[in-house]
């Protein structure tokens, strides 16, 4: 399988060895966040997108390889129409404000999700920040669009089926390692360490296969509150976990 080996360099910044190279940040609370100031639920949206460039720059200083951020889920959908055309269009913006910071950070962009149900335009300009950020070889930053988990599975497993059906896969050769080789994360690591803000403790649909041996950070912070320090704190609080994986030390 393709690892972060074949993406570039990996090493970690100095003194951060013990820090997550993958953290995966569930960004919840910003519907919250507005109405407690009485605002409605877009202004918080947009509040909230005003906060990923800081957590991207802090990215190489902490140590974090990939960034991975849930922007939105499959089950979105279900929120009203005034919200999804908001969100829809803020995605628009945010990727054609942040295309040249984003770039000139030497940040490579991938997204993840279906991309079926999203409009042209949109879906235009995410290929457009994907290629434009294309050789570059600092953060890897990704962004789950129209994610679902389980969805992912499912198309995963239709693409597989279909290699099966082709006789490109003998069945007898599925194991673990040949599963994550279909999914929308086949080049990028297992996430290290994932974040959920605004105090709910689930996950919501995200990256169900891939953190099966995740740490989980839920904090009570709305994600238009959270700050790089926050990010720093949970990096420090990763590298004092023992994480066994299963196993006894000896
Ligand atoms: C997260 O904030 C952003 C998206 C799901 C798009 P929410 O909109 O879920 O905010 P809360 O959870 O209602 O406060
Ligand atoms: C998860 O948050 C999805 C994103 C942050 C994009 P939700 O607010 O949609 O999750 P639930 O509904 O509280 O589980
Ligand atoms: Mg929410």
């Amino acid at each position: 399988m393709k690892t972060d080996t074949d993406i570039g360099d990996t090493r970690p910044a100095e003194g951060v060895e013990r820090g997550p190279r993958h953290v995966a940040i569930i960004m919840d609370g910003n519907g919250r966040w507005a109405q407690a100031r009485g605002r409605p639920r877009l202004f918080g949206h947009h509040a909230g997108a005003r906060r990923v460039r800081e957590v991207v720059e802090c990215c190489p200083s902490l140590g974090i390889r990939y960034l991975t951020i849930f922007a939105f889920s499959t089950e979105n959908w279900k929120r009203t129409q005034v919200e999804v055309a908001g969100l829809m269009s803020l995605f628009r913006r945010y990727i054609s404000k942040e295309m040249k910071a984003l770039a000139a950070q030497n940040v490579r962009v991938r997204f993840i999700g279906d991309r079926v149900r999203l409009d042209k335009k949109l879906i235009a300009l995410m290929d457009a920040l994907e290629r434009e950020t294309e050789g570059n070889e600092g953060t890897q930053l990704t962004i789950a669009l129209n994610y679902g988990g389980r969805d992912e599975v499912a198309r995963a497993t239709k693409r597989l089926a279909r290699d099966v059906a082709d006789g490109k896969l003998d069945p007898a050769d599925v194991d673990e390692e040949t599963l994550p080789k279909y999914l929308d994360t086949c080049v990028l690591p297992d996430p290290d360490l994932v974040v959920r803000t605004s105090g709910e403790a689930r996950i919501s649909n995200f990256l169900l296969w891939q953190s099966a041996y995740s740490e989980y950070e839920f904090i009570d912070t709305l994600w238009p509150d959270f700050t790089a320090e926050e990010l720093a704190a949970l990096c420090r609080s990763f590298g004092a976990r023992d994480r066994r994986f299963g196993a006894v030390k000896t």
